[in-house]
């Protein structure tokens, strides 16, 4: 919002708050009455400073200054509606009923001394408080994402009116500023990065092209033959880097694997092995040469990140040439004081393209966790409430990683495969049949790898559900839209596709999106002309129980 801001695990004192103009307690999938929970210093509250709670910020405000909270008795997740009651400082501009995005179930049912309602659903009757007096308010739903329409508004009354911020922060005024230390850091030296077509590395390479010249920069792009269709060389042209051909080794070292995990640490491993083939092969360890990285503010706060931030952190310090590197104190990051769409802003001004800056996440180690593998081949079950398809997935319960099969249905019903999924222990995931060439009962879980014609077979599914999502626009409804293949189908049509759009604020938990009917229609059709592709099904498990990638 134009505001200069800091990010601090929850549990900084207050007193080391102490000056600021206003303090935000984002949201999280705890509960605060469990033990181990986040919290945070309740002198905060008596600070005199003004505090905004969102979602579990707001649970936790109620929690500390003896309000109370409870586990509602069924969770809302998704677009609902509030009546605000009163407007106040806060709500101020809002209408009298206003669309917000939800995503809890643990719910404000007490409220502290001196506060009050400022708005309800018909689910949530706390939706927001607020002491005006002490300048403290809290919000169930997330006024942070799009489905909140008028959450920048509600951002924008507490910043300035209520805490009095002013505008002092803009990133795109920043170029020529970055552009100045990265000439200084660099010195007479050149910069090695590793890009990997995501925005934040593709801006922090483009930044010091701009600052030192192409000749004394040099980015590698490593192929692994996991990437979509495409991709490659779209990177290859939008960021002039060399591409490192790695595809065999890893279609070679994944040959047989079927375990999740195993599949991960093969993966970490061979990209281990081709960073320090390619850095010792262009002499960038020598003393001429620093390394780039793309590291942005969030990524260097412990708390932060995103849900794999632990996991992506471990492979890049396993690169034993790039410790050393970080350990001589060889490196520039340039983009450590900014936030992921201040990154996006960054990259607009170096003219980088739009496809490539408002893109989706993609995970590190790419396709391979979206295509499903099996050990054996399995018969479907029939069960009362529907099918169970005995291919395993992963899923979260609790802290506890879950793997399962899935159960199918065939329709398309959230309400039913939420109840359901709630009380069917023996699976982690339900997803509705879209579409088939054969029905449930003549199909089967074939013993299944990561093999070459398999991955082409998903890039060719992603490319469809990708160019067709693009064209309606539906890519910007939703925050990812992973498509995985699994082994599941017919002697002449083995493998059949999930498709799994869905919203997230940050990946750590995930709402299920559904689609127009029409815009499902022709992406089945299309999926179903592929060979080798027997049905088309459709996810309907948020995130928990499952997870956002299959696997
Ligand atoms: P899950 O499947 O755990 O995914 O619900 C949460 C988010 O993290 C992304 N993800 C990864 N991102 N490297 C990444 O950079 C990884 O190894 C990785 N694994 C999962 C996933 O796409 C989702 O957005």
């Amino acid at each position: 919002m134009g505001i200069y801001a800091e990010v601090r695990p929850s549990d900084v004192a207050a007193a080391e708050l102490a000056g600021r103009k206003a303090v935000i307690i984002s949201g999280g999938p705890n509960s605060v009455y469990e033990p181990g929970s986040p919290t945070v210093d309740k002198n905060l509250f008596s600070a005199g400073i003004p505090v905004l709670g969102i979602c579990y910020g707001q649970q936790l405000m109620a929690h500390l200054m003896d309000g109370y909270v409870r586990k509602g008795d069924i969770g809302e997740y998704g677009h609902a509606t509030i009546d605000v009651r009163e407007h106040g400082p806060l709500l101020e501009g809002l209408g009298a009923r206003e669309q917000v995005w939800m995503s809890h179930r643990d719910q404000v049912e007490g409220l502290p001394e001196g506060f009050e309602v400022l708005a309800s659903t018909s689910t949530c009757p706390v939706a927001a408080i607020g002491h005006a007096g002490k300048r403290l308010y809290g919000l169930q739903f997330h006024p942070e994402v799009v489905h909140t329409p008028g959450g920048g508004r509600v951002l924008a009354n507490f910043l300035f009116s209520i805490c009095g911020c002013t505008k002092d922060w803009d990133p795109r005024g920043r170029v020529a500023l970055l552009e100045e230390r990265i000439r200084e850091v660099v010195g007479e030296r050149n910069v090695f990065f590793f890009v990997s077509g995501g925005v934040d590395s593709s801006v922090a390479y483009r930044l010091c092209v701009r600052a030192l010249g192409r000749e004394r920069v040099h980015g590698a792009y490593v192929d692994t033959g996991l990437m979509r269709e495409g991709e490659t060389e779209f990177v290859r042209q939008a960021l002039d880097v060399e591409v490192v051909d790695a595809r065999a080794g890893f279609l070679d070292a994944l040959e047989g694997v079927v375990e999740p995990e195993k599949k991960r640490h093969i993966i970490g491993e061979q990209f281990v092995a081709v960073q320090e083939r390619v850095l010792n092969s262009g002499h960038y360890l020598d003393g001429e040469w620093i390394l780039g990285q793309g590291t942005i503010y969030p990524d260097t706060i412990e708390s932060g990140g995103t849900a794999r931030a632990d996991v992506i952190k471990t492979h890049h310090n396993r690169v034993a040439g790039i410790q050393k590197l970080i350990d001589g104190g060889r490196i520039i990051e340039p983009l450590t004081s900014f936030y992921k769409d201040e990154v996006r802003e960054l990259g607009r001004e170096l003219g980088l393209p739009a496809d490539l800056l408002d893109r989706h996440p993609f995970p590190g180690p790419g396709l391979a966790i979206r295509l499903l593998c099996a050990a054996e081949t399995e018969f479907i079950e029939k069960l009362e409430e529907g099918w169970l398809v005995p291919v395993h997935s992963v899923g979260v319960q609790g802290d506890s990683r879950s793997y399962r099969p899935v159960l199918a249905l065939t329709s398309l019903n959230l309400e039913k495969a939420t109840e359901l999924i709630n009380r069917e222990r023996r699976a982690n995931r339900v997803v509705g049949l879209v579409d088939s060439h054969a029905p449930l009962d003549t199909q089967q879980v074939w013993e299944a790898h990561l093999t070459g014609p398999r991955l082409d077979r998903l890039r060719h599914a992603d490319a469809i559900v990708r160019r067709l999502s693009h064209e309606s626009g539906f890519d910007r409804e939703v925050w990812q839209f992973p498509v995985v293949v699994i082994p599941c189908g017919t002697v002449d049509r083995p493998d059949s596709v999930v498709l799994r759009p869905i919203h997230s604020v940050d990946g750590m938990t995930a709402q299920v999106v559904l689609m127009a009917e029409d815009l499902l229609r022709r992406i089945a059709a299309e999926l179903l002309a592929l060979d080798g592709i027997c049905s088309v099904f459709y996810d309907l498990t948020h995130k928990p129980p499952a997870t956002i990638e299959w696997e």
